[in-house]
């Protein structure tokens, strides 16, 4: 390697430049507005952390997206979704310091901004798409899609990650892999079955055996076990599973369901372990973004009430309405619907046992 001049902080970290990059309107036009500053501040720090966790997003998407992942690739993508959580929290935490400013700091300035609004950030909708929202998903305001209001720049890059196959995408493909859900002489999910049902007569039996129950309480209850029994047909009848696909009620597909739930049933197993964490990962990155969105929701009823946002969206409403819309990895969360104790789960045949002791490629 070529000797180099000593490298100097400043220098290095481009600390000089990152300085000169705030530049609040409110000097430019003359208004006096001290709290523009930490809203400039505030926005630049989120955008880079964004960069951050675009860049673990696509690390773990290239690592995803070969045809065999090796076990030990699946730790380090355990480890960048983690980290992705962990910078989740932190843009989270960082409301509470923008908080600081008050709604009247805030007007200020506002005006000044109509109509650019964090609406078009590029990062934000590229992690949004790289993680897996699908467009015809998305809360659009006046009949207009997101990029009607990005520049044609951001626009061709926002198209390009709308193609790019998405962390859902790839984990779909990955779990439909799984070995070990059937072999001969066993199948699991008959197995499954049946441990449903000594599970779900148990409980009959219990609502049955209340003593001075009230009839229709009772009759409530037994209606409910009904509807819970029905409702492990997503997991054990393919057409019922299409049937609520296509319904929009459930979007992951029937082997990569039963795959992700036989992961959870039975993740004490070694080889499961990895697997087991990049799901769990995903719940909490998609449970992380919902907080986040919340959260600036409240933020902007607290600082704008009802008004229009500077982008042009009913404001707030709009925010807490694509709060439970844009949830991507619900499926996963859903899952625990079908959990069964330990103790009633199907033992696995020796084999698989064993093989699941050992780590493996797929
Ligand atoms: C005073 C502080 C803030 C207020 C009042 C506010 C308000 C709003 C409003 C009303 C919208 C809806 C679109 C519109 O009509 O403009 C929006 C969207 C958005 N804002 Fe903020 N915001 C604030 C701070 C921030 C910060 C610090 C970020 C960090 C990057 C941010 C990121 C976003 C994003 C990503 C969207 C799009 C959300 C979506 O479409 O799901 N906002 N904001």
């Amino acid at each position: 390697m070529k000797a180099s001049a000593p490298l100097y902080y400043g220098d290095y970290l481009k600390i000089r430049e990152l300085l000169e990059l705030q530049k609040p309107e409110s000097e430019r036009v003359g208004v006096e507005a001290h709290d523009e500053m930490l809203f400039i501040v505030i926005h630049q720090v989120y955008e880079l952390w964004f960069k951050q966790i675009l860049h673990d997003l696509n690390s773990v998407l290239r690592i995803f997206s070969s045809e065999r992942v090796e076990d030990s690739r699946v730790g380090a993508c355990v480890s960048r979704l983690e980290r992705i959580h962990k910078t989740q929290k932190l843009l989270l935490q960082q409301i509470d310091v923008l908080e600081t400013m008050t709604p009247m700091d805030f007007l200020d300035f506002r005006d000044l901004l109509i109509p650019a609004s964090g609406f078009q950030s590029l990062q934000f909708r590229q992690i949004e798409n790289l993680m897996g929202l699908l467009p015809e998903k998305r809360l659009s305001f006046g009949n207009q899609s997101y990029l009607a209001r990005v520049s044609p720049e951001d626009r061709t890059k926002l198209e390009a990650s709308e193609k790019t196959p998405s962390l859902f995408v790839r984990l779909e493909s990955w779990l439909e892999r799984t070995p070990f859900l059937s072999s001969e002489g066993f199948s699991f999910w008959a197995e499954y079955r049946r441990a449903v049902e000594t599970m779900l007569e148990k409980d009959r039996g219990l609502i049955l055996g209340f003593k001075d129950i009230d009839p229709a309480f009772q009759k409530q209850q037994l209606d409910m076990l009904e509807r819970t029994r029905g409702s492990f047909q997503l997991v054990l009848d393919e057409k019922k599973h299409a049937e609520l696909k296509g319904q929009g009620a459930w979007r992951l597909s029937f082997p990569a369901t039963q795959a992700a739930l036989f992961i959870f049933l039975y993740r004490d197993y070694p080889a499961l372990q990895g697997p087991y964490r990049i799901l769990q990962g995903l719940i909490e990155i998609d449970e992380a973004w919902t907080q986040w969105r919340y959260r600036h929701a409240l933020m902007a009823q607290r600082m704008i009430g009802t008004k229009i946002g500077t982008g042009g969206s009913s404001g707030s409403d709009y925010l807490q309405q694509a709060t439970e819309r844009h949830k991507i990895f619900q499926d996963f969360t859903k899952l625990s619907t079908f959990f069964i104790p330990r103790a009633a789960l199907p033992k696995l045949p020796e084999k698989i046992a064993a093989e699941l002791s050992l780590a493996y490629a797929r």
